[in-house]
């Protein structure tokens, strides 16, 4: 089974990004958007791992969440992997206390624990709304116009969510396997 730990994003940044991808999908850009049904924050991907595991994983996030309390998020803005001028994947930023840091931090050094190599990169909070068609280019004031159609509203994150990911035809169904509090 696929897993990902990540934060579901809840009202109102849920629908202020459903808004943002109804008007992207009308601009008819060479990009394959995200379906908004699973919008979520991803803090640690695992791959491919043995359903044998799943009770180890879910016991090394109980671990790792106690002390951490609700995150107070906002929608930041928009950026692109590998970069700006070289976009491949489009995604909102989001701005986020040292608690989230400290939180995907956790994550590492606990899934490390039982076999799971650290992300190399540093941690770059951010949602995924679409990645470029290969070889395709976006207009050059995409990032801008993306920028003006969305508010930066907050939100609160109060749960974090052990989701797998179903591959098949068309987008993949994220399954929640695992919900934990983040707590008070
Ligand atoms: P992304 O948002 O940056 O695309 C489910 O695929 C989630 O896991 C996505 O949110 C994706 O992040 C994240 N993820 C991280 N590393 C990944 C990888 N190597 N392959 C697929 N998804 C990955």
């Amino acid at each position: 089974m696929r897993l990902f730990v990540a934060l579901p994003i809840a009202e109102p940044a849920r629908s202020e990004v459903a808004g943002l991808l109804r008007r992207l999908r009308s601009e008819e850009w060479p990009v394959r958007w995200i379906h908004e049904d699973g919008l979520h924050l991803t803090l640690k991907f695992f791959g491919e791992v043995a359903v044998e595991r799943l009770e180890v994983i879910a016991e090394a996030l109980r671990f790792a969440v106690p002390g951490t309390g609700p995150l107070p998020l906002t929608l930041g803005a928009p950026g692109a992997f590998p970069s700006p001028r070289r976009p491949r994947i489009l995604w909102l930023g989001l701005v986020a206390p040292p608690a989230l840091e400290l939180l995907q931090d956790r994550f590492e050094r606990s899934t490390e624990a039982i076999g799971f190599p650290p992300e190399g990169a540093p941690f770059h909070p951010h949602l995924t709304l679409g990645r470029l068609r290969e070889g395709q280019r976006l207009p050059p004031d995409a990032l801008r116009r993306l920028e003006a159609g969305y508010q930066q509203v907050p939100f609160m994150a109060d749960q974090v969510v052990l989701y797998e990911s179903v591959l098949g035809r068309g987008a993949p169904q994220y399954q929640p396997r695992l919900t934990l509090d983040l707590g008070e």
